[in-house]
């Protein structure tokens, strides 16, 4: 849930250096911002000294405040954004945390689940301590270690040393990255059960909570693994594990570009994400089906006689990943048959739920560093459970941990709110669907091959929603003052009004609502009064079951109480223009697909209005891009 940068260069020459420390953990900073940004630190090593600034709120803070107090050149330094877990969002609590009388400094993603044990152990040793963080108790412990019980020789890689004894007394989930005054060129962190890459540079190594802390000055990554540390300079990577015994990272290239991370053009990263999600629906199909539509998932390294002896399928995500399951259990039921419940990753493990052998767990994740679904994940595999991973960060947690994983191809997702990711989401949980069905035999290749022919025409539909979007637009601005809004959906348009409403709540601070329209009738109809904003989905009259008759009532049934109905409906359904105020047509799709259009106009709504309100659409208050702590 924050963001962590690391650093160590080395001279280009006796007086230039390749990049100063300071200048490459801010843009690492920066682009991590979106991890989580209640407080911003840094600290560098120069001089045999640690020099370090933070302050709460955003990073732009910490840039003034280093303009007014500058920092010393260096070639070794760390950074760290913060989304406060163990102490409010105070310049005391901001990382880094300094230890051995200021020699040393750490900073910390993740949770210390025994820091209060550990604080009264260093409290009974005369340590004193000046914030209420969790990760001044682990700068203490590694300080105390390294002085201590090393006699601070760095010789031998002393804060390695200490590194390791220190990790094998903590307990829950962390990455750290800590420097000593002592250690000029040397940066050393640890990580379990928290996020943590390396880039390796030409004479500059790197570290990151994920590449986009160090994505403009290199593209070569290590993944690390459960309970490793890493020590870092400008010429080696050392990775060992929590006693010292050497250990493995796995090289792979980061295919970002630092452009593609950025807005392209837009006001926000957000709705550049939503203008590309036409590419993140067309990147995640490429090349996973064949020109006789037999898709190949090669990357789904399951047994296939274990697939096809699954008989439940738990579908593990949270928020709006969670959508998108629910989105997906409409379709994986219809073409596979297999029974498949969606669970909030958080509930889950706690309701002693029935997993065995042929249960296949879906986890979907846009970070896959979700500490919720990665401790379900984790659950269901000791019960058993074959696990695949649909996640949209290359070697995150969540998939290295899994049996198998189908990456959702939408490129780097900055805003916090979720867009492409949830249709790319959404998209690969259709293939995995179809792949199942390929496997089992329920559905013939020609019925595949129809289906996937539908997928591939989605991309130019969103396009289509997109280039007549100022409709959508010009009712968000015209509602910037609404207090309550309410969407139903019925089907697979129930997760989709479920998504929309917490859009809303999630960029304009708007209490909204999502219903099943067949819900309403049993209570929230009691909500309806003069004006109330009513957003539905109906689904296309072509559908089965006279799901479109049954909408339309819902809308009478709001309307004649005095609701303002606001419709998505597709392209030619006149029976809803009697009872809608605003209709927004989307291109005709089948039934199972239609969530991938009828979403965008409900993004593009809670967008503009937020926009309209004058907030920050990318870095909504109280949020955090990747929830690393359960
Ligand atoms: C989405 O708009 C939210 N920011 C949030 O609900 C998010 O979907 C949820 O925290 C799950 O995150 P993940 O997909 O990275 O696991």
């Amino acid at each position: 849930m924050c963001g962590i940068v690391g650093y160590v260069g080395r001279s280009a020459g006796r007086v230039n250096t390749e990049h100063n420390a300071l200048d490459v953990v801010l843009e690492g900073l920066r682009r991590l911002e979106y991890r989580g940004y209640d407080s911003a630190g840094i600290a560098v090593v120069s001089d045999g000294a640690i020099s370090s600034r933070k302050k709460s709120g955003k990073l732009s803070n910490l840039v003034a405040e280093l303009e007014a107090r500058p920092l010393p050149e260096s070639l070794t330094g760390i950074g760290h954004t913060r989304w406060a877990t163990h102490g409010g969002p105070t310049d005391q609590n901001a990382h880094p945390h300094l230890a051995d009388g200021g020699k040393l400094a750490l900073i910390h993603n993740g949770i210390i689940e025994n820091f209060a044990e550990l604080k009264l152990e260093l409290l009974g040793k005369g340590v004193e301590f000046a914030s209420e963080t969790d990760t001044e108790v682990a700068a203490a412990l590694l300080g105390d270690i390294y002085r201590n019980r090393l006699g601070g020789d760095a010789a031998d890689g002393g804060l390695t040393r200490a590194m390791e004894l220190a990790c094998q007394r903590l307990e829950g989930a962390f990455t750290l990255l800590a420097v000593h005054a002592e250690q000029p060129d040397v940066v050393v962190a640890a990580r379990r059960n928290s996020p943590l890459v390396v880039g390796l540079g030409e004479g500059e190594n790197f570290l990151g909570s994920d590449v986009s802390g160090f994505i403009d000055y290199t593209r070569r990554a290590v993944e690390l693994g459960q309970d490793q540390i890493v020590t870092i300079t400008a010429d080696s990577v050392e990775i060992t594990d929590f006693y010292g015994a050497p250990a493995e990272g796995k090289e792979y290239h980061v295919n970002w570009d630092p452009a593609s991370a950025e807005k392209g053009g837009f006001p926000s990263f957000m709705e550049k994400e939503i203008h590309d999600q036409p590419d993140a629906v067309l990147q995640t199909l490429l090349g996973r089906s064949d020109v006789h539509g037999k898709l190949t998932l090669d990357e789904l390294r399951i047994d296939p006689a274990l697939l096809k002896s699954v008989d439940k399928i738990i579908v593990l995500a949270c928020g709006t990943s969670a959508y998108a399951g629910q989105v997906a259990k409409y379709a994986i039921e219809h073409w596979c048959r297999i029974p498949t419940e969606v669970e909030l990753s958080h509930e889950f493990r706690y309701r002693d739920p029935i997993v065995d052998e042929n249960t296949l767990i879906v986890s979907i994740s846009q970070s896959g560093e979700t500490m919720d679904t990665l401790m379900a994940v984790r659950y269901a595999k000791e019960q058993g459970a074959k696990t695949v991973s649909i996640c949209n960060t290359n070697g995150s947690t969540i998939p290295r941990e899994s049996d198998a994983v189908l990456y959702t191809h939408a490129g780097p997702e900055i805003a916090v709110a979720s867009t492409k990711a949830f249709l790319a989401q959404i998209t690969a949980a259709y293939l995995l669907g179809l792949y199942l069905a390929q496997l089992r035999g329920n559905k013939f290749q020609g019925e595949i091959k129809d289906i996937l022919a539908d997928l591939g025409k989605i991309p130019a539909k969103i396009q289509q929603i997109l280039d007549n979007e100022e409709q959508i637009k010009e009712l968000g601005r015209s509602m910037a003052d609404a207090k309550s809004v309410l969407f139903l959906g019925r089907h697979v348009g129930f997760p989709v009004a479920m998504e929309g409403a917490l859009k809303l709540k999630e960029l304009a601070y708007i209490h909204a609502e999502g219903f099943a329209a067949g819900e309403l009738k049993h209570g929230p109809i009691a909500l309806i009064e003069e004006g109330q904003p009513v957003f539905v989905v109906v689904p296309s009259p072509r559908g089965r079951d006279s799901l479109h008759a049954k909408v339309v009532s819902n809308i009478q049934e709001v309307r004649a109480r005095g609701a303002k109905t606001i419709v998505i409906a597709e392209e030619g359904d006149e029976a809803v223009k009697a009872y809608a105020e605003h209709v927004f047509y989307i291109p005709e799709t089948p039934t199972l697909l239609a969530p991938l259009l009828s979403t965008v106009p409900l993004q593009i709504f809670a967008l503009e209005l937020a926009s309209a309100k004058g907030y920050d659409v990318d870095q909504p208050r109280n949020l955090a891009k990747s929830v690393t702590v359960e």
